[in-house]
C-alpha cells in the first residue's frame, strides 16, 4: 500500500494537533449547547472519531452515507445519499462533518437536504478543503487544512475503497489511477 504513495501531505502528528484545535473552536462556538453532528460516510469515519473526542458538549452523532466518486478520481456530479432519516433535525444546532470538500457537490446537496428539515442552525466542517477544485460555490465554516489539487488518500479517504486506513493523508502516485 505505501509503495503507491508519492508524499505524506499531513502527518499523524499534524492532523492530531489541528483536530484538537478544531475541537476547542467547536466547543467554544456552541458553548454549552447540545450539538447534532452529522457525519458523511464513508470518508468521515476517522476524522469524526477523533474530532468528537475533542468536543466537550452533549453530542448526538448521526451519519448519512453519500457517494459520487465510485472508482473514479473525479466526481460523477451525481450525489447519491439516503433521504430517509429517522432522527429529528428541527430546531437543533447541526454541524455536518466531511473528510474533504472538493467539487462542492456533496456538501451543497446535503446542506440543502438538512436545511429543509428546519435546523436552528447549520454549519459545516471539513478536514480537507480543495478550493481550486470547486465547481459549486460553497465554503465550509470549519476547515482543518487547505489541500493542494492532488489526489489524496488516507485518514478515511479512499481510491477504489483502498487506503482509508492509513493514519495520515498522502498523495497517491498518479500512475496508480492513470
Ligand atoms: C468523497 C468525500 C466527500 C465528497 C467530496 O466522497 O468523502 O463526501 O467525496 O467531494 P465533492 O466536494 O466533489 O462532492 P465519495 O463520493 O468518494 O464517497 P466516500 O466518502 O464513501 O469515499
Amino acid at each position: 500500500m505505501k509503495e503507491d504513495l508519492k508524499d505524506i501531505l499531513f502527518s499523524e502528528e499534524v492532523i492530531r494537533e489541528r483536530i484538537a484545535q478544531l475541537g476547542v473552536e467547536l466547543t467554544e462556538e456552541y458553548s454549552g449547547k447540545p450539538l447534532l453532528i452529522i457525519g458523511v460516510l464513508k470518508g468521515c469515519f476517522m476524522f469524526l472519531a477523533d474530532l468528537s473526542r475533542h468536543i466537550d458538549l452533549d453530542c448526538d452523532i448521526r451519519f448519512l452515507t453519500a457517494s459520487s466518486y465510485g472508482f473514479s478520481t473525479v466526481s460523477s456530479g451525481k450525489v447519491a445519499f439516503d433521504k430517509e432519516i429517522d432522527w429529528d433535525v428541527e430546531g437543533r444546532d447541526v454541524i455536518i462533518v466531511e473528510d474533504i470538500l472538493d467539487s462542492g457537490g456533496t456538501l451543497t446537496a446535503l446542506n440543502a437536504f438538512i436545511s429543509r428539515h428546519s435546523p436552528a442552525s447549520l454549519k459545516t466542517c471539513t478536514l480537507l478543503d480543495k478550493p481550486e477544485c470547486r465547481s459549486v460555490p460553497i465554503t465550509a465554516d470549519y476547515v482543518g487544512f487547505e489541500c493542494p489539487n492532488e489526489f489524496v488518500v488516507g485518514y478515511g479517504l479512499d481510491y477504489g475503497e483502498k487506503y482509508r486506513n492509513l493514519p495520515y493523508v498522502a498523495v497517491l502516485k498518479p500512475e496508480i489511477y492513470a
